[in-house]
């Protein structure tokens, strides 16, 4: 089995990501830490211990992250986050307190640790800003040599951003971060906007999760439903909402699911194009350590999705 760590700020999407990773057969989910973003970076470990505590993966432990990017002093959830995945960021819908509590080590020293015993068997899918992951690599630079992968969620190469017309939201976060971690030579996969906005669930796949009759069912559909009403306002050409974060755990899983190309890339930190994703012109012709994601073979992923999720909601 595949060790997995994912790095969340766990609103709707990223709560579909930890059910992906808890439902597929091959994964160990050794951990989640939280990031701020969709919510407070307290909120977003508070969603996901509630989270794992509906799908029954109570052994799964959950870190506290970085509250904010690493050039600002403090972090407010913008209004269209609130839009999309509610004031509460998992649609509104209520959750029982959490019975567990936040591990004390922090996530970045979690996830430096890890590294260190795990190397090569390790996974990482960020789904959220770049700050976590970006802070390890400052404190422990050798981990960018040793992780084994790096697949995240973020960026927009061929198509436009969804904040800017060219940044994406985790890498409009902090952008310096994920400069940081573009450039450290970590072997990493982006899946961004390219693939994600390809990539669709519709409210006749999440009646299917209500047909279940199990309450880890009823909240998803109702969790889900809701971003996809926020869908058919501010998207309503793309019929559905983008299942951006659990395609980054399946590519994670299955690099198959889509078609790379191989960039040396950056990310533009200052001016207009703040928080943009692009090949870097002056490494065009040294090895590559970057995989980008642009076509995705959308039929076969969403059924892997669906069967991963239905069978673990039927057994909740
Ligand atoms: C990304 O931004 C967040 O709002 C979503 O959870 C996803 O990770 C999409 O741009
Ligand atoms: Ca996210």
């Amino acid at each position: 089995k595949r060790k997995m760590i994912l790095d969340l700020d766990t609103g709707i999407d990223d709560a579909m990501a930890i059910a992906y990773a808890v439902g597929a057969p091959d994964v160990d989910l050794i951990g989640i830490i939280s990031s701020y973003g969709n919510v407070l970076m307290p909120k977003a470990a508070d969603n996901s211990l509630r989270i794992l505590e509906l799908l029954g993966a109570t052994d799964v432990p959950v870190f506290l992250g970085e509250p904010h990017s690493s050039t600002t002093e403090h972090f407010e959830v913008m209004a269209i986050s609130e839009q999309i995945h509610g004031a509460n960021g998992i649609g509104d819908v209520d959750l029982p307190e959490p019975q567990r509590q936040v591990e004390s080590q922090s996530g970045v020293d979690f996830l430096i640790d890890a590294v260190h015993q795990y190397g090569n068997d390790l996974t990482l899918v960020p789904t959220g800003p770049l700050t976590n992951l970006a802070a390890a690599l400052k404190k422990a630079p050798d981990i960018a040599t040793t992780i084994g992968n790096v697949t995240l969620m973020g960026g927009a190469l061929t198509v436009p951003g969804n904040v800017s017309h060219f940044a994406e939201a985790n890498i409009n976060q902090d952008a310096e971060a994920a400069n940081a971690v573009f450039t450290s030579n970590l072997p990493l996969t982006m899946v961004g906007l390219d693939v994600t906005l390809r990539t669709l669930l519709t409210k006749t796949e999440t009646q299917q999760w209500r047909d279940l009759k199990t309450t880890a069912g009823a909240k998803f559909a109702d969790i889900v439903d809701y971003y996809i009403g926020a869908y058919e306002i501010t998207s309503p050409h793309l019929h559905g909402c983008a299942l951006h974060d659990p395609l980054a755990v399946g590519v994670a899983l299955d690099p198959s699911f889509v078609s790379t190309i191989d960039l040396n890339m950056f990310v533009q930190a200052e001016d207009v194009d703040y928080g943009r994703t692009i090949g870097d012109p002056a490494r065009l012709n040294d090895p590559t350590n970057v995989k980008v994601a642009v076509n995705v073979e959308r039929q076969r992923y969403l059924q892997t999705f669906m069967t991963y999720l239905t069978t673990l909601f039927k057994q909740h």
